[in-house]
């Protein structure tokens, strides 16, 4: 993991996140606990439970945004998933011990990935010497035997030569035949009786020793059939049971899973229908936020230490019409705050991907300068805040629908020819959409 302090973790959502101080933070604290539970003395680390989290907010305050930021940051397994398409166990739908079958293939594609990185260098140094072979065989080694030193020390020579000539790129057009082992054989796979996939059970894996892997000659330059070579190489330079053991650590240890939509497995009414399994749902996610063992198809998972955080709009519900064991499995309770209109104007300009510089970088390609005066930014900020409080409070999405209707003429009517410098001002904006605010109806379609 990247040993990011709590602070600085906050400074690198600020790029991206306006404001919600208090979210931000309570993830950071999680996230460094996580490391610090690394660093503690082996008895002590297993008494050391993570403290899962709710991020509590309306629709388009930045939930999601924080919880995608935080997965790029944390150097960890990581991930996102809407609690709503679960379903109890023995229901059409995924069971969520599926969560964690995924959160391992995750991990272990992550591992493999940052194995063959570091494998690279070598891999690739095989696989120019297999293309060598390729593209000038060495006599059978039975004839070399009777060969004069002196014919072999020029063969040597000769290869040396044309071993530079590969490495300056000079055969990259050329053709080759190379043959590949195909691993993944598609009519092989095999769909056992439902559940068999569930379960994360692999034919294919389990006889994949005793089925005889399927070689494939194929025909291509020599570029492409370095990259062939080199990741089949590289598996073999890697060990394979080594990689499992450290993506199950790092699940086991460091993993996050974010459950989105929480709030929708929380029903309120009592009524018939969707609402029974609802509950249903939580009882299932309880014993894996409690800590249970998961057979996956590396081997048993345990979810003792992996961090829960869960986020949703509680519109119609509150955290507290969960389940009593499962609410005390998310003791802190974050508040996520609406955006005012000053926090959609730095959500407008600063971060690093704002809307604003999408959209600029989108007209930029096309020979556009496209500039906002500061009255303008104000103006499509209370705008969005007034279409809020008139329709329904969607939060910054709100930004999104404004700026396409702002920006509709201008985005239809380039045709990148010539350069351009187009500067909306306040009153651009008064005179788009003045008109769509003042009439509801319009707006609620429109805006
Ligand atoms: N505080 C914020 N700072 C910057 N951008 C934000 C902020 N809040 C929301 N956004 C932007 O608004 C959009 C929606 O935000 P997000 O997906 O995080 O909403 P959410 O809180 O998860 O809502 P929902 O409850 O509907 O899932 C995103 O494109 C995001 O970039
Ligand atoms: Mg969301």
């Amino acid at each position: 993991m990247k040993d990011l302090t709590p602070k600085q973790i906050v400074a690198e959502l600020d790029r991206y996140i306006v404001g919600q101080t208090n979210a931000k933070k309570s993830v950071a604290i999680a996230l460094r606990n996580r490391w610090r539970r690394q660093q503690v003395g082996s008895e002590m680390r297993d008494e050391i439970v993570p403290n899962n989290i709710i991020l509590i907010g309306t629709t388009g305050v930045g939930k999601t945004e924080i919880a995608r930021r935080l997965a790029n940051l944390a150097n960890a397994p990581f991930i996102k998933v809407e609690a709503s398409k679960f379903t109890e166990v023995g229901y059409v739908g995924r069971d969520v011990e599926s969560i964690i079958r995924d959160l391992m293939d995750i991990a272990v594609s992550k591992v493999q990935n940052e194995k063959e990185k570091e494998v690279a260098d070598k891999a690739e140094e095989r696989a120019n010497e297999r293309i060598l072979d390729i593209l000038f065989p060495l006599n059978g080694s039975g004839a070399e035997k009777t060969e004069d030193t002196e014919r072999i020390e020029r063969r040597k020579r000769t290869r040396e030569k044309l071993r530079k000539k590969l490495l300056t790129g000079e055969f990259e057009k050329k053709m080759v035949e190379v043959s590949v082992t195909s691993e993944n054989v598609p009519f092989m796979q095999v769909f056992g009786p439902i559940g068999m996939e569930e379960m994360g059970i692999n034919l294919q894996e389990i006889f994949g020793s005793a089925i005889p892997k399927r070689q494939r000659r194929r025909r291509t330059t020599v570029a492409e059939a370095r990259e062939i070579l080199t990741i089949e190489e590289a598996s073999k330079l890697i060990d394979h049971e080594e990689m499992v053991r450290e993506a199950k650590e790092r699940v086991e240890n460091s993993g996050i899973v974010f459950l989105d939509e929480i709030d929708k497995i929380v029903g309120t009414t009592a009524g018939a229908g969707p609402d029974i399994s609802r509950e249903g749902v939580q009882r299932d996610i309880l014993p894996i936020v409690e800590g249970s063992n998961v057979v996956t198809k590396y081997g048993v998972v345990r979810t003792d230490h992996i961090l829960f955080i869960s986020a949703g709009a509680f519109h119609s519900s509150k955290p507290s019409d969960m389940i009593p064991e499962l609410q005390g499995r998310f003791p802190i309770r974050v508040e996520l705050n609406s955006l005012s209109s000053d926090d959609f104007v730095k959500i407008l300009t600063h971060p690093e991907n704002a809307l604003i510089k999408q959209y600029q970088a989108l007209l930029d390609t096309e020979g556009v300068k496209l500039k906002f005066t500061r009255g303008a930014i104000r103006q499509i900020a209370e705008t969005a805040t007034e279409v809020n409080e008139a329709t329904e409070n969607i939060g910054a999405r709100r930004l999104h629908t404004i700026m396409t209707t702002l920006l509709e003429d201008i985005l239809f009517e380039t045709s990148g020819e010539g350069e351009k410098a187009i500067t909306i001002t306040k009153e651009d904006v008064m005179d788009k959409l003045d008109d769509i605010v003042k009439d509801q109806d319009l707006s609620r379609y429109i805006l």
